[in-house]
């Protein structure tokens, strides 16, 4: 049998995570599992309801009635399934990332997607990208990265994205929330963003993409 391989890749936003992850584990072939998606898709739920994205109890309330599934595309590419319906357009507005950095740090959220998460890796080799992967969800993963850049670069590489898309943000309203995001990320009571004790740290600030997927390709492949 082949031996399962478990990569787990964290870090805050905007570091390209995503992006890098989804190629890198086409080039291993393994299964990419994007977490973030998860948390989005929960917010995406409550924020339908018109749930204030404070209210913590509300918000708790409305798990049991949520089922989330993930597809694959021939691509590789993960699509969210919310009790059903394909979202995956739907969570990567600015007004999801915000209302989902809160639903992230309630605890009965993460426990809530834990199991889930936990399970996929031990039938097959995944590369899974999150915050809190190679400390809480995959303490067991053969290679842990942690990787990151500086908020500024983070934030350009952000605006342009969303400029493209033609989003109307301003660079300062994205390096603002990229700002805001870390601090939740990195505060919070449960699970909260940091580098595990043996992960690998990568930052990618100096590095355009290209740059910094073949220095993760390189890290990880020395470590296989
Ligand atoms: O990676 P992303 O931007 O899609 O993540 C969206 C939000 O979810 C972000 O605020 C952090 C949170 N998140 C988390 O708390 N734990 C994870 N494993 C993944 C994401």
């Amino acid at each position: 049998m082949e031996k399962i391989i478990n990569i787990a890749i964290d870090g805050p936003s905007g570091a390209g995570k995503s992006t890098m992850a989804k190629r890198l584990a086409a080039e291993l072939g393994f299964l990419y599992v994007d977490t973030g998606a998860m948390y989005r898709t929960i917010a995406l739920y409550a924020c339908r309801k018109g749930v204030d994205k404070e209210d913590r109890a509300t918000i708790v309330s409305l798990l049991p009635e949520i089922r989330l599934d993930m597809a694959y595309g021939e691509d590789g590419t993960q699509q969210m399934l919310l009790n059903g319906e394909n979202v995956s357009g739907l969570i990567r507005t600015s007004e999801i990332s915000m209302y989902t950095s809160q639903v992230s740090a309630i605890p009965e959220v993460r426990a809530f997607l834990l199991e889930q998460q936990r399970s996929i890796g031990r039938s097959r080799s995944i590369l899974m990208d999150g915050r809190d992967i190679g400390t809480v969800v995959l303490p067991e993963a053969q290679i842990k990265i942690y990787l990151t850049a500086a908020p500024e670069a983070r934030a350009d590489r952000r605006w342009k994205e969303l400029h493209a898309k033609g989003e109307p943000d301003t660079y300062e309203a994205v390096l603002k929330d990229v700002i805001q995001r870390d601090w939740n990320d990195m505060h919070r009571d449960v699970a909260p963003l940091k580098q595990a004790d043996d992960a690998i740290l990568v930052d990618t600030t100096e590095y355009d993409l290209e740059g910094s997927y073949q220095l993760l390709l390189n890290t990880i492949k020395e470590r296989m």
